[in-house]
């Protein structure tokens, strides 16, 4: 095998264009591709950058030739030659004027065959591709996410350092105060029976630094939560984690605003309108049944159980009788797109969000076929119509359900996934919108309590401040998320920051004196020493990078992900682990994984 002794690379392989011809280059990189033509042979090379060809012919130096003879997929080369336009251009890729004439050649790795091609797009499976993470990120489409990733952060870094925000690093080995997912545990050994947590988000942290005096802080924090998998969570994600002292919502917003346009103008070249618009909780649920609405697109919520609440349809009464709702959205131009079959399908889709059903009329070429007209009255048919603005072509939805949260749920997902079928959903727009005004808690069924909806460490709005205890329904919080296309890509609020009401805040969630001052003490102690109002957010960099990518998944701009069973396929962990190192941290496992979690 040669070596990089004496051996000077001049610069990437992609970045070569006509105007470097004459000069002599010296690249380093992976061998996409080679083809032998007998007289001639062609060398696609690859770095980070791209690919460049090299060329070899009967006037090459015999043993370089035969050297490239030897070339296979994925060998590592260095070579020297000279960069000169090509016969035969192409414009499939950007160095496609110009080929590398080479006059050294060192070989410095081998390859076996890997076990997928190193391709764009490529077909392998998700698994494989996972299981050779090192390969896969050698894949132009990852290599280009990665580096987008970077920039996104290094963005973040020079926007918040040039408006006074100091980067402060919290730990990763904390106390465990469970309230929202569950925690990541460590072990300690020194303390036999003790246990640290991994950080779900640095929050109280970052609120003691307010405490400290530091008034502006941020932090690109790693977060480790032990929850259900989706495309866009992972176990550890990373946050783009902020807090500031004596602000409002206003300069809390504001600055953010400044960022994302910002970030999206020097990645992506997009001018993003600021302010962003901005939308009480309750209307976002009751116009478009999410917290979390995509403004790309229409199909808007609309109540009608006022008009069925006596109808003689149970379907529809039942649910307004037990106190939930029935709602419809009007898909515009469905009634061609959705032919009875597909409505079924999207009946099936509905119930993987709870709804019982879905009824549906279909308007036309001037008639209306419906699941439901023949139960109700022709002046309940027509209001429900009249409701929906419904005309010929459109398809109307309906979801009844006793739970509220069922409607907007079935009827949220349903209109972004006909948005999706019918190609409404520009992935090239970006809508950002603020929720604002969210709930303070929200009823547990598994708990059978109220939790926080946010954090514990919300603010109430000073308008609710007295409904904290005594009507927790209907408390609202200081709290605000930072939606973009459907997604959820930040949250924060503004603080608790006196001792009485972070302790009001803990009974109203039921948590017992001796329990406050036990999990959280430290915080509540510390508002005693002069606390300055403070708020702040944090974004999933993760989704932030995933939307900008254009990716399907956050898996995809992670360099080294979990799958849905929280396992990473490369590594093959969680393991087992020597009873030796069990014996230290006095653990005795009760219970065995049998199958390794690589075989899953
Ligand atoms: P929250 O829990 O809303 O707030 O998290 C903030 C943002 O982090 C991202 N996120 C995730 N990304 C990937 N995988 C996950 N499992 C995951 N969970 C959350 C989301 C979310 O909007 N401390 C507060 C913030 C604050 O109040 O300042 C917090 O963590 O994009």
């Amino acid at each position: 095998m040669d070596n990089l002794q004496n051996f000077h690379r001049s610069g990437y392989c992609g970045d070569l264009r006509i105007e470097d011809a004459g000069k002599t280059v010296s690249l380093c990189g992976w061998v996409q591709r080679q083809r032998d033509l007998g007289g001639l042979i062609f060398v696609d090379l690859r770095d980070r950058t791209g690919l460049v060809q090299l060329s070899f012919d009967d006037a090459t130096d015999r043993a370089i030739f035969e050297k490239a003879a030897s070339l296979r997929s994925e060998y590592v080369v260095a070579v020297t030659g000279l960069c000169r336009e090509r016969e035969a251009k192409t414009n499939k890729i950007p160095t496609g004027d110009i080929e590398i004439y080479v006059t050294e050649l060192r070989l410095l790795a081998k390859s076996e065959t890997p076990p997928f091609e190193i391709v764009e797009n490529s077909k392998a499976n998700d698994m494989l591709r996972l299981k050779y993470r090192y390969l896969d990120l050698r894949r132009p489409e990852m290599q280009r996410a990665i580096a987008t990733r970077h920039k996104i952060t290094m963005i973040a870094r020079d926007y918040f350092d040039k408006q006074g925000f100091l980067e402060i690093e919290t730990p990763m080995l904390t106390k465990s105060t469970p309230e929202g997912a569950r925690d990541y545990l460590v072990p300690s050994r020194v303390h036999p029976g003790k246990f640290y947590a991994l950080p779900q988000s640095p929050q109280q942290y970052k609120q003691l630094l307010m405490l400290s005096g530091f008034d502006r802080y941020f932090q690109i924090a790693r977060c480790f939560r032990d929850e259900d998998l989706r495309a866009d969570r992972q176990p550890e994600f990373t946050q783009i984690d902020l807090e500031m002292s004596f602000v409002n919502e206003d300069d809390i917003m504001g600055i953010q605003e400044g960022f994302l346009k910002r970030v999206f103008k020097e990645v992506l070249d997009v001018d993003v309108q600021t302010p962003f618009q901005r939308m009480p909780w309750q209307e976002a649920m009751d116009r478009f049944g999410s917290d979390k609405p995509d403004l790309r697109f229409g199909f808007e919520l609309k109540d009608i159980s006022d008009i069925v609440k006596d109808c003689g349809f149970g379907v529809f009464s039942g649910p307004v009788a037990a106190g939930g709702s029935v709602r419809l959205i009007n898909v515009n131009g469905g009634g061609e797109a959705f032919p009875r079959k597909k409505i079924d399908k999207l009946a099936d889709f509905a119930k993987t969000y709870h709804a019982k059903g879905l009824a549906w009329a279909r308007l036309v070429d001037g008639k209306v076929t419906s699941s439901y007209a023949k139960f109700l009255t022709d002046e309940e048919n027509a209001a429900i119509l009249e409701r929906a603005e419904a005309k010929d072509g459109d398809l109307v939805l309906i979801v009844g359900d006793e739970k509220n949260e069922v409607v907007w749920a079935a009827l949220g997902a349903l209109r972004c996934e006909v948005a999706k079928q019918m190609g409404l959903v520009d992935p090239k727009e970006f809508r950002f919108l603020w929720v604002t005004e969210f709930p303070m808690f929200e009823w547990s069924e598994e708990e059978n309590r109220y939790m926080a909806m946010h954090h514990p460490f919300t603010a109430p709005m000073v308008e609710d401040e007295d409904k904290i205890l005594t009507d927790k329904a209907h408390c609202r919080a200081r709290a605000y998320d930072i939606v973009l296309n459907g997604t959820e890509l930040g949250g924060g609020s503004i603080r608790i920051s006196t001792p009485e009401m972070q302790e009001k805040a803990f009974q109203a969630l039921g948590i017992s004196d001796e329990d406050i001052q036990e999990r959280f003490g430290h915080l509540v102690n510390a508002f005693k020493f002069g606390a300055p109002p403070h708020g702040g957010l944090a974004y999933g960099l993760d989704r932030l990078c995933m939307l900008m990518a254009g990716a399907p998944s956050i898996r995809d701009v992670i360099a080294f992900p979990k799958v849905q069973n929280a396992s990473d396929l490369m590594m093959a962990c969680p393991d087992v682990v020597d009873d030796k190192q069990l014996d230290d941290l006095s653990i005795a496992c009760t219970r065995m994984e049998e199958t390794p979690a690589e075989e899953q």
